[in-house]
């Protein structure tokens, strides 16, 4: 498992959204720590929690912007949203059930973290080259 260092490539031009995405990988990393740190399954849990809630926060206020501002392409951007959080539910399931295993490791290393940066990079940008086109202000 690999901790994601935050790269100038991944902003989206949002300052709103890449100090969420920021923070998003924050999360993440710690719960690389808790499992590659092999912390009991309590901490692993609390992390993976805390995760899960910031996605869920996070989600929610692109599509909320993008709601706002008429974004055309909301629908299919939320889809692919709404397909990572039930990964994400998916993975909890796994982990509460078997506990940090290598394939659950493995799986969060392929699901989310390559997932996020590809999501970002090719998915999000495209909501920041909007905004700028249209000259939208979010804050
Ligand atoms: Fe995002
Ligand atoms: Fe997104």
């Amino acid at each position: 498992m690999e901790k994601i260092q935050w790269q100038n490539n991944l902003s989206v031009g949002i300052e709103l959204i890449d100090n969420q995405h920021r923070k998003w990988i924050s999360h993440y990393n710690d719960v690389v720590e808790s499992i590659t740190s092999q912390q009991n399954k309590t901490q692993v849990s609390k992390t993976l929690g805390f995760l899960i809630d910031y996605t869920a926060v996070h989600f929610s206020t692109e599509e909320k912007h993008m709601a706002a501002n008429s974004y055309p392409e909301l629908q299919e951007h939320k889809a692919k949203h709404d397909s990572l959080r039930a990964t994400l539910a998916n993975l909890v399931k796994e982990f509460e059930e078997e506990g940090a295993t290598t394939q659950l490791s493995e799986a969060i290393d392929t699901f989310l973290g390559h997932w996020l940066i590809r999501h970002i990079q090719e998915v999000d940008i495209k909501f920041g080259e909007f905004v700028k086109g249209k000259k939208i202000v979010i804050a």
